[in-house]
């Protein structure tokens, strides 16, 4: 039996940090308000030129390095993200191109802030079905550059960085399960407008009902979790570490709640770089691990949920 597992696990945030004080001058916010309601207390935006792309390599060659693999060996690129760098050839391509590791397939994913768990799903099984022996699976963002900076519903909440996996082939088990959902009739709710087919007129920019998104998020990640534990047939005690979706602390201390976990066992980054969208559970993964909190043979349990609906899970032995 062919399983995948984790081998190495790298991140990058752009170097300019920009604060809740900072947003105070752009919009109508104030620090108290952002850091009660949302959790987050600073973000990383990129710099003028530097792009998703230029993010991802970099948090690409930190999990390669971290996993003892060469650039040249990787045979799988699964780059999830709602912000690619051109609407086509694929960031996935373009990063092939930089590591060095041509030939192989190479592809972006696109489910919104859900788009990291659809790229480790699908690398995942690739890897277990004999065709990928060294998987990288990316979750990069500037999701600055579809911010209405007017907007003071949604931008303090999102912001620039990357993330990224590498996942072997192994005898032992490391992704246990993955799970992935998706529900359309909630695309009005949450959805960056202006779009190539519907024509480019309209500066794109993310447009978010935030309370009822909230209200959802809380309630569909509540159930994949479930769901997640009863695949595996495990209790909640069994999980070790919750790394969720950074989108908002109120959602990750109601998801932790759920699970029973103290949120000493949860990897809270939300603080530090607020929604990166598909980049948030990488970077809050690397995190944990560089940190050594997460240590290897622990039970993982990663979540995140987006714009479409989408939302999935995995249950990884690290
Ligand atoms: O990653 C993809 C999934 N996305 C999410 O998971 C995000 C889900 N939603 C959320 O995280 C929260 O709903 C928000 C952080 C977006 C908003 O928090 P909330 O507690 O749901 O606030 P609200 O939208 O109900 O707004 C409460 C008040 C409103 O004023 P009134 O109508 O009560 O006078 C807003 O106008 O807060 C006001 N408000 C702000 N005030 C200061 C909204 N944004 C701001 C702001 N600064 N930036």
């Amino acid at each position: 039996m062919i399983y995948s597992r984790i081998s190495g696990t790298g991140s990058y945030l752009p170097e300019r940090v920009v604060t809740n004080a900072d947003l105070e001058k752009v919009v109508d916010t104030t620090d108290e308000w952002i850091r009660t309601r949302t959790g987050i207390e600073r973000r990383h935006l990129a710099r003028e030129g530097e792009t998703t792309l230029d993010l991802a390599e970099k948090a690409a060659r930190r999990a390669l390095e971290a996993a003892n693999v060469a650039p040249g060996d990787i045979d799988f690129i699964a780059f999830g993200t709602t912000t690619p760098d051109l609407i086509f050839p694929n960031c996935g391509v373009m990063l092939q191109e930089r590591l060095g590791c041509l030939g192989s397939p190479a592809f972006s994913v696109e489910t919104a802030c859900a788009s990291f768990m659809y790229a480790l799903s699908i690398a995942d099984k690739y890897v277990r079905c004999g065709e990928s022996k060294r998987a990288l699976v990316i979750g990069a963002e500037t999701l600055s550059r579809i911010t209405d900076w007017s907007d003071r519903t949604t931008a303090v909440l999102f912001a620039d960085g990357a993330g990224a996996v590498v996942l072997e082939a192994s005898d032992a088990p490391g992704i246990l399960s993955t799970h992935l959902h998706a529900d359309g009739r909630y695309q009005e709710m949450l959805y960056c407008k202006g779009g190539v087919s519907r024509g480019l007129a309209e500066k794109p920019a993310i447009v978010m009902a935030g309370k009822e998104v909230f209200k959802i998020a809380v309630t569909k990640l509540g159930a994949v979790v479930d769901e997640t534990l009863a695949a595996n047939g495990l209790e909640r005690s069994a999980i070790d570490w919750l790394v969720p979706h950074q989108a908002n602390i109120r959602i990750i201390q109601a998801t932790a709640a759920k699970l029973d976990m103290p949120l000493e066992k949860v990897i809270v980054t939300v603080q530090d770089h607020g929604n990166t969208s598909a980049a948030s559970v990488p970077l809050a993964l690397d995190a944990g691990v560089r940190d050594g909190r997460i240590k290897r043979g622990e039970l993982l349990l990663l979540e995140a949920f987006g714009g479409g609906f989408t939302w999935g899970s995995a249950l990884v032995r690290f």
